[in-house]
């Protein structure tokens, strides 16, 4: 497995594949990698003949006072998974690689109405600065297909909604969420968590299978539902950003008629911000 760390590098390998006909699938990460993101490399090794798996904490998507400097790079172990996950290339760019002219100079991708809400309200200008590094990496690695993982529900759909709008000529497959034994959902920003916060931890995921058995067993009073999720999740320790009740295609407030429904949940744990979601149909 090689790691390489210019565009021009990537290219000129990327080029050789390509005249080969081998097909590319491209797997974004932040690095720091986990099961959660291992699994996305052997989900787009089972559909392409070469993985590239790119590694680049990406500062567009972090607002001010957020964890852009703290956030784990961990490269050496990153590659030692990747390389036993059977990854093909590491792309691991610098920041001046990526915005040479700095980030107020970027030409920056919108993606109306998914963006709004959830985390694009607690985090004014992550999703711009989500589509704006995965286009430029579609554009740098022109994969035939990308895969995401399911646990960053809102981000999955903005891309899918600017792949289709900007007629992208990208397969974006949905990954799912990977779980420790006691459902607290895999993030590298777990590993922020103190002892005595992990244990509070899992309280998020059960939160919300407690809330999608409401909604299965028939309950539609959503914005009661998510009042009483919001109270649990005070009650375990936490302080809850957001606790929604939304259709999955449009990630609007459900409503009664919604066959559909994904709940969304965000919440602060000391300093730790946490999100999962659960989808279920009606
Ligand atoms: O999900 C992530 O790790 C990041 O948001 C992504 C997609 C790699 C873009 O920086």
């Amino acid at each position: 497995m090689r790691t390489v760390h210019s565009l021009r590098e990537l290219r000129t390998i990327l080029r050789g594949y390509r005249q080969q006909g081998k097909t590319i699938g491209l797997v974004p990460t932040m690095g720091n990698l986990h099961e959660g993101h291992i699994s996305l490399v052997r989900k787009a090794a089972e559909s392409a003949d070469v993985v590239v798996t790119s590694i680049f904490v990406n500062p567009m998507q972090f607002g001010a006072g957020e964890d852009l400097d703290k956030y784990p790079r961990t490269l050496a172990e990153d590659q030692e998974q990747l390389e036993a996950a059977g990854n093909t290339l590491v792309f691991a760019p610098g920041v001046e690689e990526i915005y040479p002219e700095g980030l107020a100079k970027q030409t920056q991708v919108v993606v109306p109405e998914v963006s709004d809400g959830h985390c694009g309200a607690s985090r004014p200008g992550h999703f711009e600065g989500v589509a704006t590094v995965v286009t430029m990496l579609f554009n740098m690695v022109q994969p035939d297909l990308a895969v995401f993982g399911e646990k960053d529900f809102q981000q999955l759909a903005v891309i899918r909604k600017m792949v289709r709008d900007l007629m992208m000529p990208v397969e974006v497959v949905g990954a799912p969420t990977v779980r420790e034994d006691d459902g607290l959902a895999k993030s590298s920003r777990n590993g922020y968590l103190s002892a005595a916060e992990r244990k509070i931890a899992p309280a998020v995921h059960r939160t919300l299978q407690e809330t999608a058995q409401a909604v299965a067993e028939g309950r539609t009073d959503f914005p009661a539902l998510e009042i009483e999720a919001r109270d649990k999740l005070s009650k375990a320790g936490m302080r809850p950003d957001y606790f929604n009740i939304v259709n999955s295609q449009t990630l609007k407030p459900a409503t009664e008629d919604d066959t559909e429904i994904t709940l969304l949940a965000a919440a602060f744990l000391g300093t730790t911000r946490l999100i999962d979601n659960l989808s279920i149909t009606r």
